[in-house]
Formats: C-alpha cells, structure tokens, sequence
C-alpha cells in the first residue's frame, strides 16, 4: 500500500515538472520569435538558467526513483524468499548441483577404494554405506566440492545394493561410479593413500594428487588393511598428522584413538583444504570422543 501511496505522488511531482518545463519551453519559443510583451535579455538568460535548475532536479529525481524501485524490489525478493522457502531450496539445489559439476573439472580428487569391502560383515556394510551418505552430504554442502570417486563396486556387490536401500537418489548422486580398481585409473605416482598405519604424515594436501580412502569400517577389520594395500600396489602412503598437532586427553577409559570413519577424515580433508590450517582442521572436525585434543603449541599452518 505504502509503495502504491509514494509511487503515485512520484508521478504526480514529475508530471508537474514536465508541466513546469513545457512552461519554460513556451517562454523560450516567444523569445526567438521576439514577441513584444516580454523583454528578451534579461528573460532569456532567467529561462536558460531556470531550466538547467529543473533539468538537473529532473535527472536527481530519476536517479533517485531508480535507487528506490531498485531496493524495493531487493526487499520484495528477501520477502519472497521467507514467504516461499521452496524458492531459495530451489536455487540453493540449482547452485549445489553446478557446484558438483565444476568439481567433475577442477575439484581436488578424493577416491574410495571399495576393493576391501567384501571382507566386512553385514552390519559393517550398513555402516559404510551410512558413511558414503555423510561423506556425499558434506561434499554437496562444501563451497568447493571435491571431485569423487567410488572404486571397486561392483554392480552386484552387496555394497551398492546397501547403499542404494540405505542412501535415497544414490544413483544419481554427482560423483563417479565404476567397477574398476584406482589403481587402473590414475597413475600410481599420483596416489596418496591415506592409512592410520602409514609410517609418514600428510603434510599438505595437493591438487595434482588423488586421495585414497579405504572403504572400510573398523569393527572387526583387520588392521594395517589398508598400508598393505598401498605396498602391495606401489603407491605412496601416509596417516593425519595426528601426532604433529594434537595431544592425549585423560578420561576415564583412558580410550585414546586415531583411527577415523572415512567421512570423518574427509571432513578434515575439506577443513584443510578451505583454511590451509591442520589446527583449525582437526580442532573443528576430529571427534571428540577419540581421546585427542589439538595441542596448544601445534605446528604452523600447512598450505593446501
Ligand atoms: C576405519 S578406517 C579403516 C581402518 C583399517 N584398519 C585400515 O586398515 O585402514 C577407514 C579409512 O579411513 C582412512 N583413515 C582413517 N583414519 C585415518 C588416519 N588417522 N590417517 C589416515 N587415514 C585414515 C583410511 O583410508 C582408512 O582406510
């Protein structure tokens, strides 16, 4: 209503310096052709200057309504937006989707390696696929997502039918999907794979590398899966840098652990990724419950 109010009194204050400027027009008009009743100097230069007052009040006005139409439109979009919130889900799906599809180009490649998982029971393939589904959501909520890989799945596995029972729209989750092994699809020299048992620690993480993840939940699991993995396929291996940044916490079952679920330490790969900082990285992302907390004199930034 208010908006309705002020736009006809708008029109109504430039009607009338149209009025008034059609006015002045007339006036300029009588003066060349030299009619008598009026005096030609003095008048003219009134007139020119009079109507250089209006012509800039004219353009100040303009410009002035456009800033006001242009800020109640911004205020009539963030009323839209609370009033239609489907709308702004909308966008947000439209602007995570492109997202995923750039990282298809440029995202930092992260790999799970899903050529371990029949050794996992039924229970333990549950909880993978619960994992994948954390893991993919943090992806889709990242400003810049990693470029994803599922290896090893077979088409049959019991794996992929868990998650696509488990995980709604698994299929058409932005991520590639193949049956064969990562060891045929990048070079081995490109691999890092990440492992609690590496002897080396991550120092920063690389564009130019593929992170490896095993696809693994450590219920009943061997240990040291995954480092003999690595060794046997010739690739480099190595753990967080746990130790570098971060120190025991006591409590009372004295549970000290650094062996994370994938999605956790993909997690932290996205927190260094974003802040080039391991402090920051662990302090926000490793769980709590493992018995560490960064220590106080932990090194300098790593870049990313
Ligand atoms: C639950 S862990 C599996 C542990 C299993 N015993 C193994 O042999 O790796 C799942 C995967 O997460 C990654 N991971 C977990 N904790 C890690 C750590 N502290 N450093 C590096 N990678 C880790 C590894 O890629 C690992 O294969």
């Amino acid at each position: 209503m208010t908006a309705i109010v002020s736009e006809s009194s708008e029109e109504h204050a430039s009607v009338l310096e149209m009025i008034e400027l059609l006015q002045i027009d007339v006036l300029e008009e009588e003066v060349l052709q030299g009619k008598p009743e009026r005096e030609h100097d003095p008048f003219s230069k009134n007139v020119l200057r009079k109507q250089r007052h209006w012509e800039r009040k004219l353009a100040a006005r303009k410009s002035k309504r456009k800033e006001e139409k242009l800020r109640r439109k911004l205020n009539r979009h963030s009323e839209e937006d609370m009033a239609h919130p489907q709308l702004s889900k909308r966008i947000m799906k439209a602007v995570t989707k492109e997202r995923l599809a750039e990282a298809r180009f440029s995202g930092l490649k992260v790999c799970i390696d899903l050529s371990m998982s029949h050794r996992m029971s039924d229970k333990e393939t549950s909880r993978l696929a619960a994992q994948l589904r954390r893991l993919y959501g943090s992806n889709k909520r990242a400003s810049k997502p990693f470029h994803l890989f599922l290896t090893s799945l077979g088409e049959d596995s019991r794996l992929l039918a868990e998650c696509v029972r488990m995980n709604a729209g698994f299929l058409n989750y932005t991520m590639e999907r193949t049956e064969q092994s990562c060891l045929d699809i990048f070079p081995p020299e490109n691999i890092i794979y990440l492992s609690p048992d590496a002897e080396e620690a991550l120092e920063r993480v690389d564009q130019d590398k593929v992170y490896v993840l095993g696809g693994l939940v450590d219920e009943s699991v061997q240990k040291t899966l995954s480092l003999c993995r690595a060794k046997e396929a010739g690739v480099h291996a190595a753990r967080l840098p746990i130790d570098q940044y971060m120190q025991k916490t006591a409590n009372s079952k004295n549970f000290h652990s650094k062996i994370l679920a994938i999605n956790q330490v993909f997690d932290i790969l996205m927190a260094v990724c974003d802040t080039g900082s391991w402090t920051h990285a662990l302090d926000k992302c490793f769980p709590r419950g493992k018995g560490y907390e960064v220590a106080q004199h932990g090194h300098s930034t790593c870049e990313s």
